[in-house]
């Protein structure tokens, strides 16, 4: 591990719940996510951890969500987990996930990256294709939520990856057309990363359904939600107080051609909706 903590960065890192943040960085490791529980398991009951963050300039094992792999090769990405404990139960922490993207977008725009939308929950979108993904993960330990932010963000992918991938992609270095200052994103994500969560903590998700509604690519558009075997049609309608997904389920019309009423279907969590595509996209 090359641990040379945020010496680099003297002076540009925003605390962290307080604290200064504990900078760990790796040369190769599994995934920054792994890492980052191993290290919470030594945490005794009650004891909150040091904010950390994990950056690694590859991984072996990069994890996505759902049980996917995060492609990690060195040079590729961004790959970072920041670790931070919360006095609040898991279900106060819905929308963290979210808000954790809005803090993505928020530090890719003020680096110059136009047109960066989000799909929920937390996918980081460039006209239509992925430029980057989180998976938060959680150690619960009494009252004590111990949370693994972990963001990956594609900045130079070769042809041969962005073709190897089952989705439309995108890395940084297209959408930019240049070079990409990694340091420099890192430290502006992780600033942005301590303001937005600092306003989670205070004033909830709720303070943030404007700014996340604004940043939805699926915003009135048609969409499908697959929950499990069931596959539900309807127009995005954006989130709600506590980060769940709106979405109105238009009345099919009877053999007298008279339309029932359109219901507001509420999905929740960051692990409910495995895709969400626009029809005819
Ligand atoms: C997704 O599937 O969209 C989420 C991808 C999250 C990848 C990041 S890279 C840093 C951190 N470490 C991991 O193993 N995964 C996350």
């Amino acid at each position: 591990m090359m641990h040379d903590n945020e010496e680099n960065w003297a002076g540009s890192l925003a605390h962290h719940g307080g604290g200064v943040l504990n900078v760990q960085r790796f040369a190769e490791i599994d995934s920054t996510n792994a890492e980052a529980l191993r290290q919470l398991k030594s945490l005794a009951e009650g004891e909150h951890c040091a904010p950390s963050a994990l950056i690694a300039e590859s991984q072996t094992a990069g994890r996505g969500r759902r049980g996917r792999a995060w492609l990690s090769k060195p040079g590729a990405g961004l790959y970072l987990s920041l670790v931070r404990t919360f006095s609040l139960k898991p279900d106060a922490l819905q929308g963290l996930s979210l808000v954790v993207g809005l803090a993505v977008q928020s530090a890719l725009t003020l680096l110059g990256a136009s047109k960066i939308k989000l799909k929920w929950p937390n996918d980081i979108i460039h006209e239509g294709r992925k430029l980057g993904g989180i998976l938060l993960e959680l150690r619960q330990v009494g009252d004590l939520s111990h949370v693994v932010m972990g963001i990956g963000i594609n900045l130079n992918l070769g042809e041969k990856e962005l073709l190897s991938l089952d989705r439309p992609t995108v890395d940084l270095s297209r959408i930019i057309g240049s070079e990409i200052d990694k340091e420099g994103l890192c430290v502006g994500l992780l600033n942005q990363l301590s303001e937005d969560i600092d306003r989670f903590i205070v004033h909830g998700f709720e303070s943030f359904i404007v700014r996340w509604n604004e940043a939805d690519y699926y915003l009135g558009k048609r969409v499908t939600v697959l929950q499990g075997q069931e596959c539900l049609r309807g127009v995005s309608c954006g989130v709600d107080a506590s980060g769940a997904l709106m979405l109105k389920n238009e009345a099919a019309k009877d053999q007298t051609g008279s339309k029932g009423e359109d219901t507001m279907l509420r999905f929740e969590g960051g692990e409910l909706s495995p895709s969400l595509r626009p029809e005819g996209e």
